[in-house]
């Protein structure tokens, strides 16, 4: 099809869209809008901006909506007046593609996540897996060369599309493309694990683009590093922005570290289900008992289990913490496609359920542990939390880390892994620790607990101004203007 040069001046392109539908018991389709920072990022454009968002169907109910739209682009009624075209990628292709390459592979090699004497394993299954991740990246190549107008703005996001800047920039090499990583990026002795020429396509792919962003300098640090190391590329410093050289074209690299939403969850947490379920965790907790409050998608890198192996580990040491502190533990269901994501989830429940069998009372619960997704119970959760403990092995950024300052009524003592992104940006005032180390990781939860109030709540307000820095409008407007520059 030619490419409709009238098209959008702005895209954005995502695996996962703005919305997503579910087939209803009558067979008609109920929408239900997500939320995260990209939608409330794109929002700074305003709905009558000339924008277009580019994902997948997810699952059969986003299938049977693109059936009924015209041209993939959704009803505007569903998508809060946004224009969305959603692509109905082959069920078969789009599950190697998101679950046996992006999720298994992409994401364990930035997450560092491999048990390498077993893990990975790369065979003809995989390659086969690996045709279909092009297929896909290539049918948001082609959608994107279709929607956009000319020398219209593409931000592409995530290691789901790490081939699309270079496979759009093919078609169109009239358009601004920009890559978004929201995952760290891994170093190269590990990256060096894909074999050596897919570790090259991926960085070319990225490379395609205009520019490259990251979360951290940390991150775009080590793509610089894996693009001298795989495809020995030139990174050249000195400017305002490294830059990247590779193959006649040049790369830019940027960092914006996405920050918290502060109108929105100031607003959203006083909301009437808010207090409902504050009221409602305030009674399983039980009056007078502290709180040390995690939040988190069952996610392997999250490190939920270690994080329960310390609370544990204070219990074991800290006697004077029976019966004074309750874990309230928030698992939500993610990735349930693949095994090791269900065995970790059952992994999560088993320990939580040993701690309440060796230390519970009649009228002490250690752990309350929740695994059904509930963002009001959430908010309630960050308000009256007096520790949060944010432990993951790696983390892009980890935006709970960012939310819980900015609800937080009473002021509320950070438990922060080094190895998070918002380590750079709220390490000065966390308890700051090596995700992997349990005894320290109970020490600090003990310092946490026992920090003083005045210090604990001037803590809360400096992390609270850090956190929102670089609210999701600016972010995104940031990227936008840093295209338009030469
Ligand atoms: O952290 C990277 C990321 O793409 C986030 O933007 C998002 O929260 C998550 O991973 C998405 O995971 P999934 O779409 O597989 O649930």
């Amino acid at each position: 099809m030619a490419p409709d040069r009238s098209g959008a001046q702005v895209l954005v392109a995502s695996n996962r869209g703005p919305v997503s539908y579910a087939p209803r018991e009558d067979g008609s389709l109920a929408a239900r809008r997500g939320g995260g920072g990209l939608v409330s990022g794109l929002s700074a454009i305003g709905p009558d901006a000339d924008a277009v968002w580019v994902c997948a169907a997810l699952g059969d109910g986003d299938r049977q909506a693109v059936r009924q739209a015209h041209g993939g682009h959704l009803d505007p009624a569903d998508t809060g007046g946004r224009r969305v075209r959603m692509l109905d990628i082959a069920p078969d292709v789009f599950a190697a593609a998101y679950n046996d390459v992006a999720n298994s592979v992409l994401w364990f090699v930035h997450h560092l996540l491999y048990q390498t004497p077993f893990t990975p394993v790369f065979d003809e299954r995989f390659r086969a897996h690996w045709a279909a991740y092009e297929t896909y990246n290539t049918a948001f190549a082609d959608a994107l060369a279709q929607e956009a107008a000319d020398g219209a703005a593409v931000l592409v996001q995530d290691y789901h599309l790490a081939l699309v800047p270079g496979l759009l920039r093919e078609r169109r090499p009239d358009l601004r493309i920009g890559h978004f990583s929201h995952t760290p990026w891994a170093p190269p002795d590990y990256f060096r694990l894909l074999p050596d020429d897919i570790a090259a396509r991926l960085l070319r792919g990225i490379l395609g683009g205009d520019r490259a962003a990251f979360l951290t300098e940390r991150w775009a640090a080590a793509f610089a590093d894996c693009c001298s190391a795989v495809l020995g590329a030139e990174v050249v410093r000195g400017g305002p922005e490294p830059v990247v050289r590779d193959a006649g074209h040049a790369t830019r690299l940027g960092v914006h570290g996405l920050g918290a939403d502060a109108e929105f969850l100031r607003r959203r947490s006083r909301a009437a289900d808010v207090d409902e379920r504050l009221a409602g965790l305030r009674e399983q907790i039980g009056a007078g008992r502290k709180s040390i409050v995690r939040v988190d998608r069952t996610e392997l890198s999250k490190n939920i289990v270690r994080g329960l192996l310390a609370y544990r580990r204070l219990l074991d040491t800290r006697p004077e913490w029976h019966g004074r502190v309750v874990h309230v533990a928030f698992a939500y269901p993610s990735r349930q496609d693949l095994a090791i994501y269900r065995d970790y989830t059952a992994q999560v429940r088993r320990v939580a359920e040993e701690i309440n069998a060796a230390y519970g009372t009649a009228d002490w619960r250690p752990v309350v542990l929740h695994v059904k997704d509930d963002f009001a119970r959430s908010l309630a959760a960050y308000r009256l939390a007096d520790v949060a403990l944010v432990n993951p092995i790696r983390d892009g950024m980890n935006l709970v880390a960012k939310e819980v300052p900015v609800v937080s009524e009473a002021g509320c003592a950070l438990v922060l892994s080094r190895e998070a992104g918002a380590f750079a940006e709220l390490g000065g005032d966390a308890l700051v620790v090596n995700p992997y180390d349990v005894e320290a990781t109970a020490r600090a939860l003990h310092e946490a607990l026992a920090m003083p109030e005045g210090e604990r709540a001037e803590r809360t307000k400096r992390l609270a101004a850090a956190a929102t820095a670089l609210p999701p409008q600016q972010w995104f407007l940031a990227q936008l203007r840093a295209l338009d520059e030469p």
